[in-house]
């Protein structure tokens, strides 16, 4: 498919234009110079208001897993507008609510049955963190008020979450807005020890065992949660090391401190699993998650909890209400749509296992770049990929965003994280595409 709709997006934009809108996490001034402006998409492809075809690598923004322009999504949406275009979701229910948790109840990892909707990644972030003090409270130990994240940990960008991230440039502008208490792990981004894994990792399990030293510190008394990525995508995907996770699990256990998976990206088949929970066979207590949930398509996102942690709410009197928290949008019937309508086309598709039919064919186009000029790392899980490249000297970030520029101009969409390309193409991508996408690193490599 290559016809334009007419009416969208087919001239140019001034740059007056181009000015009103201040972009999220962008370079706004070298964008308005020189524009990358997307106006339609359909399968694993973009293309361009100039009327160029990109192939997407990143599944839009690690959201559109079962790919572009899904006419059963859009259907669902469009009827479900028709219907009801808004319902309160404080007090009232809607029934796109209730079937929709109940399917992400289906496929979350057992004993993950209560679902709480938000809108954003962000929201779901933040949500779980409320739930984890406020659970924490209801079972009497008030004085758990500790979160602790991870050293290059990205969980989105409200205060909780940014304060739970590890992302300098994130996090700096902002100190006292900072939520108090919080505490980092390291990070296990090892390239000495670990370079070009395919796959987990062998080195870093005993990196968990730093919450050991946490729990020295602060004393498991003042702990609540411990929100990890399973694995870390926006700081340039770094997989777990074997063992990692089960032993934070393990030291969560031990010391009835909450973990949390930031599944916002592993979430929906990304691994080859529903959730990276399944697939590493780590269970944590809740999970938050969001992108494909609706393949991209209208902003949601869903805090999944353990029994427990739902039954301890449900106490006191009947009338009350149990959590002051929840969004205009929570459930919002479209999204809601949106997500029945994605879930039945991972089902039917039977789109995680593709992943894990096609990770090997990955594996092996994404490991063939070593070599080239600059990179120093590669590695893999599932359909996620990063390239890791040797900065240049006194400009850090610069050679990651400029092989990005670079790659987009040759007709791929990558994105950059620093120094390092990742890919994360949608889940139906075919083997022949992984060759166009790989070939094309490989030029744009070469050329540096
Ligand atoms: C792990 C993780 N958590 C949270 C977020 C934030 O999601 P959103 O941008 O939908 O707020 C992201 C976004 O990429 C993410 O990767």
């Amino acid at each position: 498919m290559n016809a334009r709709p007419q009416d969208f997006a087919a001239r140019a934009l001034t740059r007056e234009e181009l000015e009103a809108h201040w972009m999220p996490f962008t370079a706004n001034r070298h964008f308005k110079n020189k524009p990358r402006i997307l106006s339609h998409a359909k399968g694993v492809h973009y293309w361009t208001a100039d009327g160029r075809q990109i192939l997407d690598g990143v599944a839009g923004l690690w959201c559109v897993n079962a790919g572009h322009g899904r006419k059963e999504i859009s259907q669902a949406v469009a009827a479900s507008l028709e219907q009801m275009d808004f319902a309160p979701p404080f007090q009232m229910g809607h029934p796109q609510a209730f079937d929709l948790a109940n399917k992400v109840k289906q496929i979350a990892p057992a004993g993950l049955d209560h679902v709480f909707f938000v809108n954003s990644g962000s929201e779901s972030v933040d949500t779980a963190l409320k739930i984890a003090l406020q659970y924490q409270r209801l079972k009497g130990e008030a004085s758990r008020t500790r979160l602790i994240g991870r050293e290059r940990g990205y969980h989105g960008v409200n205060l909780g979450g940014t304060s739970l991230g590890g992302m300098v440039a994130n996090r700096k502008a902002w100190g006292p807005a900072m939520v108090p208490g919080v505490d980092h792990l390291p990070h296990t981004h090892n390239l000495a020890k670990n370079a070009y894994s395919k796959g987990q990792p062998e080195h870093g399990a005993e990196l968990a065992n730093e919450l050991e030293r946490l729990v020295g510190l602060h004393d498991a008394s003042s702990i609540a949660a411990v929100i990890v990525e399973p694995i870390a995508g926006s700081t340039g995907v770094l997989v777990p090391p074997k063992g990692y996770l089960q032993k934070l699990r393990e030291l969560c256990t031990k010391h009835g401190i909450l973990l949390i998976f930031d599944e916002v990206i592993t979430g929906f088949g990304r691994t080859g699993s529903a959730f990276a929970a399944q697939e590493f066979g780590v269970t944590p207590d809740i999970i938050t998650c969001a992108k494909g949930l609706t393949n991209g398509s209208v902003p949601m996102g869903a805090v999944i909890v353990k029994k427990e942690i739902y039954d301890a709410f449900m106490t006191g009197p009947e009338g009350a209400i149990e959590l002051f928290h929840g969004y205009t949008y929570s459930c919002h019937p479209t999204a809601c749509a949106a997500g029945l309508a994605t879930l039945e086309i991972y089902e039917k598709e039977g789109l995680f296992q593709r992943v894990k039919d096609i990770a090997p064919y990955w594996e092996n186009a994404v490991h063939s770049l070593k070599g080239l000029p600059g990179v120093v790392d590669i590695r893999n899980y599932g359909l996620v990929a990063a390239i890791e490249y040797e900065p240049i000297a006194g400009a850090p970030g610069k050679r990651g965003f400029d092989t990005f520029l670079k790659a987009f101009d040759e007709g791929i969409l990558v994105r950059a994280a620093g120094d390092i390309t990742a890919m994360s193409p949608p889940l139906i991508i075919e083997k022949n595409q992984i060759d166009q996408l790989i070939e094309t690193m490989g030029k744009v490599l070469k050329a540096q």
